[in-house]
């Protein structure tokens, strides 16, 4: 049903065995999923996951997702399966996609804020099925950035967050680049609660009750709050129009400007950074951060980005966006 096609990346035994070696240890590392590159701990061991919150600078009662290598560990983690919950997680697992469910009693709170649920994803990337599978439990992780900060969708931009302290296991650059889509099935009816790859009519296509309308006990969610994968750079996003204008009054006054548009440029000043994103959504999501990142270095007063179009493919960087311009 739902597909995506891949690069299989693997890592060499000896690599594996030091990543296992330091899950078992109660320390951290960085591994690459399809959708960002995660900052994982051992999610059985509280010690070990309240190391991510430490790294990160992420507020202890905001949740983290575990990751499992299997469907068939969800009873492990979970204590309430909804028969909707089942058929979301046939179609859509592995993949881009984290279900929220009632948590099973042993679940530790480190890992759910102290909250009753807890949020689980079988990520389909090749060297994270490696690790999984060769460590045997749950992974917590988070997207391996500094809270607030953009996403990381290749193992320099870790290394950049984090240092060489950190093992970083390289998986080249993530297929899709935008965090899962995270649906609630703990509640009466399963509603959508970050966008992602995987759009609400491919999820409705699955189970047609799913809704984006929010459950009044919405929980916590560091992906909805305003403000969020930010660069440092000030973004505004405009219109063609609006971008035209905006940029002949900064070439005017000689000021150092960034643009994300979905065209080529035809403007040469070295005042000017430009990146042509294009109009493919996939493509356009899959360059996401790296784009932010690569603009945000330029020094720029201003990140001047081009509207995306509405369409439902386009949700979820929309979504993306909005949180990277608020203030
Ligand atoms: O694609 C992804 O989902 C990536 C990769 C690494 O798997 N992970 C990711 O994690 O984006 P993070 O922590 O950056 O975002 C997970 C979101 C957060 O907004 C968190 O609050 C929410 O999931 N979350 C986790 N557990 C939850 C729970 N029990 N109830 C509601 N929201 C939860
Ligand atoms: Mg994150």
């Amino acid at each position: 049903m739902y597909h995506v096609t891949m690069t299989i990346h693997t890592i060499a035994n000896d690599e594996l065995e030091r990543a296992v070696a330091v899950l078992r240890s109660g320390e951290l590392l960085a591994f690459p999923t399809e959708t960002v590159y995660g900052l994982g701990a051992d999610a059985s061991n509280p010690q070990a996951v309240k190391k991510i919150f430490a790294l990160k600078g992420r507020p202890s009662s905001h949740p983290v997702i575990v990751h499992i290598g299997d469907v068939s560990e969800l009873s492990r983690w979970a204590s309430e399966v909804s028969p909707a919950a089942q058929k979301l997680a046939a179609a859509f697992w592995p993949g881009p996609f984290t279900l929220i469910l009632k948590r099973a009693a042993t679940v530790n709170d480190a890992v759910t804020g102290g909250q009753d649920t807890v949020a689980l994803r079988v990520p389909s990337h090749s060297i994270a099925q490696q690790l999984l599978r060769a460590f045997g439990g749950g992974i917590a992780a988070p997207s391996a950035n500094r809270f607030g900060h953009v996403s990381p969708t290749l193992a320099s931009h870790v290394r950049d967050e984090f240092g060489d302290d950190l093992l970083v296991l390289d998986g080249g650059d993530c297929e899709i680049g935008l965090e899962s889509t995270i649906i609630s099935c703990a509640g009466e009816v399963p509603h959508l609660l970050r966008p992602g790859k995987i759009t609400l009519s491919q999820l409705q296509a699955v189970v047609p009750e799913v809704t984006t309308a929010l459950a009044i006990d919405t929980p916590r969610a560091p992906g909805m709050l305003e403000k969020h994968y930010s660069p440092a750079t000030p973004i505004r996003i405009v219109n063609r129009v609006q971008l035209d204008q905006l940029l002949y009054e900064y070439v005017q006054r000689k000021q150092k400007v960034a643009v994300l548009a979905m065209y080529a440029g035809d403007i040469e000043q070295d005042t000017v950074s430009w990146v042509n994103a294009g109009n493919d959504a996939a493509a356009y999501a899959h360059s996401l951060y790296a784009n932010l990142r690569t603009l945000d270095k330029a020094g720029a007063q201003c990140m001047l980005v081009e509207q995306v179009p509405s369409g439902e493919q386009w949700q979820a960087v929309t979504d993306r966006l909005q949180r990277a311009a608020a203030d």
